[in-house]
């Protein structure tokens, strides 16, 4: 089948194309440059333009703190953007796979967090992404999987273990967060499963996370030692390291609607570090 993948320029998009091809399906990719999502005619012309069966919607304004000082721009990508692809999908009969986050939620829970447990996002950003789920269900009610991920890294972007790694390669001493947690997800894991769930679509939200759980210090330790790095990671708490935009203390995603599993996070790391080591070889 022949699916149309936007923000094919991201971490997520990158890898999810890649997956389009290697899972024997037509794979389009479109980075901003080419779609800008907030541009609703845009959107028309792309989809009438390539006829998918399928969108993967990757594009996404990112930028969680830069969204409390523009939480307009966040939402024109993130709602209204989001509710562009899909109702532009569902007019050509083509199935809308929307990607969502873990910062719908509160992260006031202390057990994983299951598709039909109340949303209440902290910032802007997590507004942003609820708004636009709620546009992706609105504009194709019959037509669309919402996959809540979360912590995502990745070969193609900025991401924590290529931060953590430059870090520990300047410092003895790494401060990392310790009172949250969650499920950092390997986009190379989440992207196969993405591609299988739009050619095999679930009607409604899914929950597609890294198995197993940590703290982002225990991540960053986890970092340092596949990494061979000589850095010792000592824990902080969120207090001592404030950020514009406030981030759930636990979100932990779990699914109770048979999502596709993934592998674990630890295995998410392995196998991005050995891509990291075969592109730099
Ligand atoms: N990263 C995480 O930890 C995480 C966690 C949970 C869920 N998610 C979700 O996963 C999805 C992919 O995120 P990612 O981590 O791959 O982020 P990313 O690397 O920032 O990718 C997002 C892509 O969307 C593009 N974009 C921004 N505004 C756009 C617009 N108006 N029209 C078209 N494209 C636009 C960006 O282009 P520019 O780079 O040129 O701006 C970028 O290529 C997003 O929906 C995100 O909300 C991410």
């Amino acid at each position: 089948m022949r699916i149309l993948v936007t923000g094919a320029g991201g971490m997520l998009g990158h890898d999810v194309l890649a997956a389009t091809g290697r899972l024997g399906h037509e794979a389009v990719g479109l980075t901003r440059a080419e779609l800008d999502i907030a541009d609703a005619d845009a959107v028309r012309e792309a989809v009438a333009g390539t006829s998918p069966q399928a969108v993967v919607n990757c594009a996404a304004w990112t930028d969680v703190d830069g969204a409390e000082a523009e939480p307009d721009a966040a939402a024109a990508v993130n709602a209204a953007g989001a509710g562009h692809v899909a109702g532009h999908a569902h007019r050509a009969g083509a199935w809308t796979l929307h990607v969502s986050s873990d910062y719908v939620f509160d992260g006031a829970k202390r057990e994983p967090y299951v598709e039909s447990d109340a949303t209440g996002p902290l910032s802007a950003y997590g507004r942003s992404k609820l708004a636009g789920e709620q546009a992706v269900a609105a504009a194709a009610p019959e037509r669309h999987t919402i996959v809540r991920t979360s912590w995502l890294f990745g070969v193609h972007g900025r991401c924590f273990p290529k931060t953590i790694q430059r870090l520990g390669d300047e410092r003895d001493i790494l401060h990392i967060v310790a009172d949250q947690v969650g499920c950092p997800t390997f986009t190379g894991h989440l992207a196969t499963v993405l591609v299988a769930l739009a050619a095999r679509p679930q009607l409604g939200v899914r929950h597609v996370a890294a198995a197993g759980q940590c703290s982002w210090c225990e991540f960053a330790r986890a970092i340092v030692a596949a990494s061979e790095l000589d850095c010792r990671v000592d824990p902080i708490t969120t207090d001592q390291y404030p950020l514009p935009a406030p981030r759930p203390a636990f979100s932990v995603l779990r699914s109770e609607r048979q999502a596709p599993t993934l592998p674990s996070w630890r295995a998410g790391l392995t196998a991005f570090m050995t891509q990291v080591q075969r592109a730099a070889a």
